[in-house]
């Protein structure tokens, strides 16, 4: 059993949280208001628990983080960055700007220069981020079902290490996944979040993923 800190209250955490409750692992969501999980953790089991961003960060051994885009590097800034060190950081979050789409458009508030993760990386330099979990609805994260079997998930970071931890948990949670090597590769990967939403905005369909087909 690891302890896996999931850091955010909102669709992701719940999705993710429950499905590393589902693996046998402990537990722990961070937020800055406890009361937005109190239902959850009332009906999530004996190996789940909840505490602020930090307390949740020096806790885990393997870190979610489920927060909005925006706010992701001050919530680096909240757990310390101390506490994040050497740990693997799953890295969910996408760069999405305040403005609303554009004919189902979403927009970044990064450049295809510099990524979000690439962002959250020189915040906690001794940390592991890795990108996983961004290209696809909070619906599908585990365990989708879909026509034509598993879809792939793309992954990257600098640490090789982590990104095979991460691997690990992608594939346990049902999917194929492209590592796609260091944390530059995001750029490239969290555009992908605005593809994704695209059929959502124009026909309210939000049941698909990516499937990376190979000869
Ligand atoms: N929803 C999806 O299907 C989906 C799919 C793929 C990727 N993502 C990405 O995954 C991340 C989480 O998405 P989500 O939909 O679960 O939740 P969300 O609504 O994007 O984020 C909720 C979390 O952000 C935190 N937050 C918001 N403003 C904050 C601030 N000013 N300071 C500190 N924390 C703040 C909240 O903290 P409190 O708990 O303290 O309120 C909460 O934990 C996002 O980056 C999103 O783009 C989402």
């Amino acid at each position: 059993m690891e302890k896996v800190a999931v850091l955010g209250s909102g669709e992701v955490g719940t999705t993710l949280a429950n499905g590393f409750l589902g693996l046998g692992h402990a537990v722990m969501r961070g937020s800055r208001d406890l009361a937005k999980l109190a239902e959850w953790k009332a009906k999530a089991g004996k190996n789940a628990s909840t505490g602020t961003f930090a307390e949740a960060a020096r806790w885990g051994e393997l870190v979610v983080l489920s927060v909005k885009g925006g706010a992701a590097e001050s919530v680096i800034d909240l757990c310390g960055a101390d506490a994040l060190a050497d740990k693997t950081i799953i890295d969910t979050t996408n760069p999405i700007a305040e403005q609303p789409p554009a004919n189902g458009v979403l927009a970044f508030f990064t450049t295809l220069d510099r990524s979000l993760l690439e962002r959250l990386q020189a915040r906690a330099p001794r940390a592991k981020f890795v990108k996983a979990f961004s290209c696809v609805g909070s619906n599908l994260m585990v365990k989708p079902k879909l026509k034509g079997g598993p879809p792939t998930m793309f992954i990257c970071g600098n640490d090789a290490g982590a990104r095979a931890r991460v691997r690990d948990v992608v594939a346990e949670f049902g999917w194929e996944v492209e590592d796609l090597g260091t944390a530059e590769a995001a750029r490239a990967i969290e555009p992908l979040c605005i593809l994704w939403c695209i059929p959502g905005f124009l026909h309210d369909d939000w049941s698909h993923a990516f499937k990376l087909l190979k000869a």
